[in-house]
């Protein structure tokens, strides 16, 4: 699978948010990577239904939506209706994950499940098949710009060998820290998804360094 590419809007010019969208638009990236944090799973408040479906209007990529948020359930419905394609939840925020995947799904989303660099892979073993993307967390998320966790690359492993075992492949999706010296490493290991913030945002030239990573 040729790799995806999706720069975080975490790392954008807010007050410029449609400038940088457009830049998205028109660069080598596959999907916009939309983080929402509620401010009590994560230490940090991002953004909510109106600047979601704001990026929505201006996109013409996917929306991957990741929702660093308690109870992630009650707002599927309104994530779909803002235009996510892919809804991402949190292992540690889904009691009934089970049945939160089943909801992604009926929304007509693609259903996403997040780990913590804490939270081990083999967690996911129950419910593998139901899941359509594993975004492993290479920092602890909340922040962007944070330097990346070299476990990561251990645990793309273990995903690509369960991946084998099941016979199902879902998107891999590396998150926090990726950067130019580390990218080829982590495709090397498993991962087919890049999201990167800072990396993308803080360069001098990012649609340049997202070709970079597309490479
Ligand atoms: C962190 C977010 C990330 C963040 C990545 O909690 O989930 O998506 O934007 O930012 P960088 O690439 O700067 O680590
Ligand atoms: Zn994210």
């Amino acid at each position: 699978m040729i790799h995806k590419v999706a720069p975080s809007v975490l790392s954008a010019d807010f007050s410029n948010l449609r400038s940088d969208i457009e830049l998205i638009n028109e660069s080598e990236a596959d999907w916009f990577h939309v983080d929402v944090m509620d401010g009590v799973f994560v230490p940090n408040i991002s953004f909510g239904f109106p600047v979601v479906k704001a990026i929505n209007k201006y996109a013409e990529k996917p929306l991957d939506v990741h929702l660093m948020i308690v109870n992630p359930d009650q707002y599927i419905q309104q994530f779909a209706d803002a235009g996510a394609e892919v809804i991402t939840v949190h292992y540690e925020a889904c009691p009934h994950l089970h049945r939160t995947l089943s909801a992604i799904k009926e929304a007509g989303c693609k259903a996403g499940v997040a780990i913590n660099p804490h939270t081990p892979v083999h967690l996911l073993n129950d419910v593998y098949k139901e899941i359509d993307l594993i975004c492993v967390m290479s920092v602890n998320p909340g922040f962007g710009g944070q330097s990346f966790i070299e476990n990561t690359y251990n645990k793309l492993q273990q995903l690509r060998n369960i991946s084998e075992m099941k016979n199902h492949t879902p998107y891999i999706e590396v998150d926090g820290g990726v950067n130019l010296e580390n990218y080829q490493k982590l495709l090397e290991c498993g991962a087919n998804v890049l999201v990167a913030g800072s990396t993308v945002f803080k360069s001098s030239n990012p649609t340049e360094t997202i070709l970079a990573l597309k490479q």
